[in-house]
């Protein structure tokens, strides 16, 4: 279509989520903490957790497959392998060439992207651009984590919120006008320590200490962190909305990085996005990071919901703190 921009489409999607689920009945056996409280303040009820042998990888691994059997490919077809993740399986390599491995996809380049619960879309800006530059033909982008393993599960500030999962995309260009319409992205590092893992990396490596501390699990400040979400995710919306040339009324759905209830409804309401359009599954799941856009699609395409010309708003908020949008046309 001559005078109209490429645009970069999601050809398949696929998503694993570990069997064992943990609800708030049973987390109430294990910190002081209530179903009541935990549904009031989160939206939470259940999460899956990986069992012990699963890493991050075997997640994406069931996740990638499921991608590709969805669009009837094989890995060979695949040019990159893009992995978004902040709890990858090893510090090196990245969790995406455990993931080539898995796939035996061997030679295909691979690499993991860190920008916390923002990864998904970051790994899906990254990915347009490659393809429209053509780098790459097709990108295998993943996003995945096993949280759980990172969690202080004797810290109830944290450990009610977080679930294991992955999903996984499949892009490619666009042979007419459905894709990726318009982005926005940030960071802003000098707020990294309100959302972050302080030990296990070169700043504070491992030690008795480190050990004995608990620094290796999640550390955040909760309250800073939802004031920010807010915040970010009404300012990337907002302008990814602008630069596609559109407004909040012709948003079929609204997908939000699934964090926190009392966010995706603060930022809802900030948007003046009609309630209906807003899918959340949160209270399934609790906060799976990177997994969680590409869940939401996915039930969406499901439940027969996405329909040809749908306008998708996709919004994300993470650690670094990282934020950014993407709006999408079916
Ligand atoms: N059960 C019972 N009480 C609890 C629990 C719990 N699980 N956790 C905290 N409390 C208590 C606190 O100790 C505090 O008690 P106090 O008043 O006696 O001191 C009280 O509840 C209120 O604590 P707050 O932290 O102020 O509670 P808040 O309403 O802010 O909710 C929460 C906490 C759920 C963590 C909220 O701040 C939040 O969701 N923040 C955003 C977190 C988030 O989304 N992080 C990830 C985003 S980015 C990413 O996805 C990586």
């Amino acid at each position: 279509m001559e005078g109209v921009r490429p645009t970069v489409k999601i050809i398949s999607c696929g998503v694993y989520v570990p069997p064992k689920i943990l609800t708030n009945a049973d987390l109430e056996k294990m910190v002081d903490t209530s179903d009541e409280w935990i549904i009031t303040r989160t939206g939470i009820r259940e999460r899956h957790i990986a069992d012990e042998s699963q890493a991050t990888s075997d997640l994406c691994l069931e996740a990638a497959r499921r991608a590709l059997e969805q669009a009837s490919l094989k890995v060979e077809d695949i040019d990159l392998i893009l992995v978004a993740t902040s709890s990858p399986d090893t510090l090196f390599p990245s969790t995406a060439c455990w993931v080539q491995k898995g796939l035996g996809a061997l030679e295909i380049p691979a690499f993991d992207l860190s920008a916390g619960c923002t990864g998904f879309l970051y790994g899906m800006i990254v990915a347009e651009s490659l393809i429209l530059t053509h780098v790459c033909r097709r990108v295998l982008l993943i996003g995945g984590e096993v949280l759980s393993k990172i969690t202080n599960w004797e810290d109830r500030s944290t450990c009610v919120l977080f679930g294991d999962a992955a999903g996984a995309v499949i892009l490619e260009e666009s042979q007419d006008d459905s894709g990726i319409l318009s982005s926005y992205w940030r960071a802003d590092g000098s707020l990294a320590e309100l959302l972050y893992l302080p030990a296990g990396g070169t700043r504070l490596p491992a030690s008795e200490e480190t050990v004995r501390k608990g620094l290796h699990y999640i550390s955040m400040k909760g309250n800073e962190v939802f004031k920010h979400a807010v915040r970010r995710m009404e300012e990337a919306a907002s302008e990814a909305l602008r630069r596609a040339g559109l407004n909040v009324e012709d948003v079929t759905h609204f997908i939000p990085h699934q964090a926190n209830i009392r966010i995706i409804e603060a930022t809802g309401e900030r948007l003046k996005i009609a309630n209906h359009k807003v899918y959340t599954n949160i209270e399934r799941y609790g906060n799976v990071s990177v997994a969680s856009i590409p869940i939401c699609l996915e039930e969406l395409r499901v439940q027969g919901k996405l329909k040809k010309g749908d306008i998708i708003l996709m919004d994300a908020f993470g650690a670094g703190f990282t934020w950014a949008a993407i709006v999408y046309r079916w």
